[in-house]
């Protein structure tokens, strides 16, 4: 028997000045997408915005529902579109940023695991590594390099 450490790493900026400037562009996007989001039921907002290889940039935002879990997150609202729409396309990065309409979130917010799961696939799918930068509804912005970087032990298609 053996313990097996797992070690992840991110990068951290302070603020939305020290991304890169074509970074700083799709936080923006992202921005104005978490501003048109539908989240009538837990106020909380998310946005999300893809660069994709090709120079198109396709944004998403979470839609709720009456009934809760027909909604979706802001992440696949955009993903899926990429996929649907650009299904050979690569995705370069992606940015997110979500905050509640009751109080401004400081800290970074990482997407769910079930968008995380949902990234993998396409990730997988492109053979290239999808960059994830995401933050709050201002403040620090958190970096990882990969999917793989927030979800280790991802389930793929390689088990089937
Ligand atoms: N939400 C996202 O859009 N992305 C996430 O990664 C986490 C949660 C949405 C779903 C729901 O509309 C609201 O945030 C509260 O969970």
């Amino acid at each position: 028997m053996k313990e097996i450490q797992i070690t992840t790493t991110l990068t951290c900026y302070d603020h939305i000045g020290e991304l890169p400037q074509h970074i700083q562009k799709l936080m923006e996007h992202a921005v104005n997408a978490r501003k048109k989001a539908y989240a009538p039921y837990s106020k909380f907002r998310v946005g999300a915005a893809l660069q994709l290889e090709n120079g198109v940039v396709i944004t998403g935002n979470n839609q709720e529902n009456a009934a809760y879990p027909s909604g979706l997150c802001a992440e696949r609202v955009a993903i899926f579109h990429a996929g649907a729409e650009y299904p050979n396309v690569k995705i370069q990065q992606i940015a997110i940023t979500a905050t509640s309409d009751n109080h401004i979130n400081k800290t970074p917010i990482p997407p769910c695991g079930s968008c995380r799961q949902s990234i993998a696939e396409y990730e997988m799918r492109q053979d290239e590594a999808i960059e994830i930068y995401f933050m709050g509804g201002e403040g620090k912005i958190m970096k990882s390099n990969s999917l793989k970087d927030l979800l280790p032990l991802v389930f793929d298609k390689t088990y089937l």
